[in-house]
């Protein structure tokens, strides 16, 4: 059966900045979180660490090449705040500035549009000396920075993604403390999950005004969260679960308060809110960008502690994510009634499998082919059923650095072999380009 999508739909794969770049200390970049945190032992799977990553800075020629030979409309990736302001503010590096001039305009050129995030989690380790999201001057240094950013390649770029994944830059990076700058902070995590709000909001404005004509968003990560039984308290906590990862931002960005269960159950503090801040972080936007791959099951455990139990019989992916693609049309139907935003992007969506290279060179990778064909059925019916959807990026263009996870999880649609930076199109790229070309699921 073929699965058609609307005229002009926007087809996509997305990177980020540390996960592909390496060159960590070229042309004048100054040092990350990222840099720090994966330099110190034990933090990252293997020991791996994003030095050189995929080499994109010196390939990304190339890589541009591979997309458009895939046939992509647009290429989503980050800008690394250190390449631009090596201590987070003041003293600007053109050479930084210069390779994502170059990048852009080889996108153009190509008739890609380029999709920039100016955070994807490796801020300026100068800042994190300084306090880091918990400290309120972050908030005004991104806003400066975006500024600095929005004059260079506002000509050029013409959508925009402030912030990727708040929850998980405040929560895992200053709570859980597994990815940078590793703290295990409760209120540290708070206080930087509304100064992420709070930069985002500051920054909105400057980017309209240095890039006329653009669109500007923000995109969270969101996986719905379902209760493992019907006893109410399991019903309470997925309720709560979404309401810490959902809701937690989704809400103040739309000009609501944070959610009162959340922040009763947790204890938040909220000290930090401003007179003033509410507004700066509801600036209107002209898209929300998502990201999904899997669902969570929730029980309770005990006093505001959540669970996620084992379940056999489950299709997991190799981050041990449950294979879940009705999950991305609940996500979508749900933002859709309850919040107000013009326009949705799908920003990341894809899976991790363990890619091997076969005898004749080629990596065949069906289980994805499968993933993405029955997340991708999903996604149409919910712009069937009125989701106001434009564009949809794979996570990823190619295998990276998975964070804390290093090189172990492929997640790309092309492969790279990290020995000889060596780019093989798996056989979900060659599937992916069909899609693209037809606009529709054809097989
Ligand atoms: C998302 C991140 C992205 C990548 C995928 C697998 O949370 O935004 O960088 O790591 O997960």
């Amino acid at each position: 059966m073929t699965i058609r999508f609307p005229r002009g739909f926007l087809w996509g794969a997305s990177t980020a900045s540390y996960q592909i770049e390496g060159a960590w200390r070229e042309d004048g970049k100054g040092e990350s979180i990222w840099d720090r945190f994966s330099h110190m032992p034990g933090k990252i799977d293997k020991g791996d660490r994003g030095d050189v990553a995929a080499d994109h800075y010196h390939r990304w020629r190339a890589d541009i090449d591979l997309m458009s030979e895939l046939g992509l409309k647009a290429y989503r990736f980050s800008v690394a705040w250190p390449r631009i302001l090596p201590q987070g503010y003041g003293k600007v590096e053109t050479r930084g500035l210069d390779f994502y001039k170059r990048l852009v305009d080889g996108l153009l050129a190509a008739g890609i549009e380029p999709w920039m995030t100016l955070y994807h989690w490796d801020l300026p380790q100068a800042l994190q000396d300084r306090g880091g999201w918990p400290a309120r001057d972050t908030a005004k240094a991104f806003a400066d920075y975006a500024e600095v950013v929005a004059r260079g390649l506002g000509d050029r770029v013409k959508h925009w993604m402030t912030l990727n994944e708040p929850w998980v830059s405040s929560i895992l990076g200053y709570y859980h403390g597994i990815h940078a700058p590793g703290h295990t902070d409760r209120e540290e995590s708070t206080r930087a999950a509304h100064h992420l709000l709070l930069g985002h909001g500051l920054a909105v404005p400057l980017i309209r005004r240095d890039s006329p004509g653009s669109q500007v968003g923000i995109v969270l990560n969101y996986s719905p969260s379902h209760p493992a039984s019907d006893r109410e308290e399991d019903v309470v906590a997925a309720q709560l679960s979404d309401g810490s990862v959902v809701r937690m931002f989704l809400d103040p960005l739309s000009g609501r308060s944070y959610p009162a269960d959340v922040v009763e159950a947790q204890g938040l503090v909220l000290d930090m809110i401003e007179p003033g801040d509410a507004d700066i972080i509801a600036t209107p936007i002209d898209f929300l960008g998502l990201n999904n791959y899997t669902r969570q099951v929730v029980k309770h455990r005990g006093a505001f502690e959540l669970g996620v139990p084992k379940r056999d019989g489950v299709d997991r992916t190799e981050m041990g994510w449950e294979v879940y693609p009705a999950g991305i049309y609940e996500m979508l139907m749900r933002v859709t009634r309850e919040y107000p935003f013009k326009a949705l992007y799908l920003t990341e969506n894809g899976a991790a499998f363990a890619d091997r290279v076969g005898s004749t060179g080629e990596v065949d990778d069906p289980r994805r082919v499968a993933f993405l064909r029955a997340y991708l059925a999903q996604v149409a019916r919910a712009i069937d059923e009125g989701a106001p959807l434009k564009g949809y990026f794979v996570w990823s263009l190619m295998d990276n650095f998975e964070w804390s996870l290093g090189f172990g999880k492929r997640f790309g649609i092309v492969y790279v072999d990290y020995e000889t930076q060596a780019r093989i199109p798996k056989t979900s790229a060659r599937w992916y380009s069909k899609v693209i070309a037809a606009n529709a699921i054809e097989d």
